[in-house]
């Protein structure tokens, strides 16, 4: 599809104009129906495919938004993001960069694979064995006190406290064979020295954190600001720690995928499986996006056209 790529040099348009672009690219790809809703977590089968909602902040505060902003579903990965940042944070990126890694696995989410090929290194925080291993890293002298620092921690980049799922939690639980397969098989590799199922426990929390689209804009707009909630104004992560996590973002935040979304939209961004999407286009704000059909790498599609045409309107795109 040919979207006339506006240059990416300067600001943003005039609010009206990003009012309207967002309304037109809602009708536009509401009705797409590819993809399916990921039912490997029995209970996010559950949701309502037709759910749409579209949020842009800017990096001043201001506000865009089309469609289901305010329905609340799992942050699933794209708590790994914001993990990774409260990590580097508290330690540093040094350790997480030396410990997990940041290059792109180029397998999907959950491999195994990956591991084995690279000497039980996780590669990245992005997929499953890497995010596993960066939570981890959470400082905290009991699993209780790592998960309340990584809640109270996306809580700050949310602007407003997130709660849990206790019906994402517990349905994940029972089905994450895999993910107790891979923080076992990071133990065995000395990859991580926390309880292996302890640790699981506190990702799969981090996980069912309930979220918004307007949530996701505002978590990503203050990566894009250099730390800095644009709508509480409070520094969550220093300027170094929000442009190290955008270029993890930029190379393995889609997943296998990365390369190509890079190319064709040109901005840092991450996915879950509940059909959330942040893209950040550094220095003026970030697009949070919902709709629970997903491609085959797990990433939503309608999220992913609405991404690709908005940064190319409205002059998004990095390069
Ligand atoms: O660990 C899992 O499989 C899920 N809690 C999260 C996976 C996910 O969101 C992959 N995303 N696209």
């Amino acid at each position: 599809e040919s979207v006339r790529q506006r240059a990416s040099t300067g600001g943003l348009p005039s609010d009206g104009f990003i009012d309207s672009t967002l309304a037109d690219i809602h009708t536009r790809y509401r009705g797409l129906d590819d993809g399916e809703v990921a039912d490997y977590i029995p209970i996010l089968a559950e949701a309502d495919p037709r759910w749409f909602g579209l949020s842009l902040i800017e990096s001043d505060g201001a506000v865009h938004e089309a469609g289901d902003v305010d329905i609340e579903f799992s942050i699933q990965s794209i708590s790994k993001a914001f993990v990774f940042a409260l990590v580097c944070q508290s330690r540093s990126s040094e350790l997480v960069h030396e410990r997990v890694g940041v290059n792109n696995t180029g397998l999907a989410f959950n491999s195994v694979m990956a591991i084995e090929l690279n000497d039980g290194k996780p590669l990245n925080s992005m997929v499953n064995a890497g995010a596993i291993a960066t939570t981890a890293l959470m400082p905290g002298a009991t699993s209780a006190e790592k998960w309340e620092n990584i809640r109270t921690g996306l809580s700050r980049f949310a602007g407003r406290p997130l709660r849990l799922d206790g019906r994402v939690y517990e349905s994940e639980m029972k089905t994450n064979q895999r993910n107790k397969a891979l923080a076992r098989l990071l133990e065995s590799y000395g990859r991580i020295i926390t309880d292996p199922l302890d640790t699981v426990d506190i990702y799969t929390r981090q996980c069912s954190l309930l979220v918004t689209a307007h949530d996701l804009a505002v978590m990503g707009a203050t990566l894009a600001d250099g730390g800095i909630n644009p709508l509480t104004g409070r520094q969550v992560v220093s300027a170094e720690v929000a442009r190290d996590t955008l270029a993890l973002l930029a190379s393995c935040g889609m997943y296998e995928n990365s390369g190509e979304w890079l190319f064709e939209i040109g901005l840092p961004a991450k996915s879950g499986v509940a059909g959330g999407i942040v893209a950040i286009a550094p220095g003026k704000g970030a697009l949070g996006t919902f709709s629970p059909r997903l491609d085959s790498a797990g990433n939503s599609v309608r999220g992913q056209r609405a991404c690709f045409h908005i940064s190319r309107v409205l002059g998004m795109n990095l390069f």
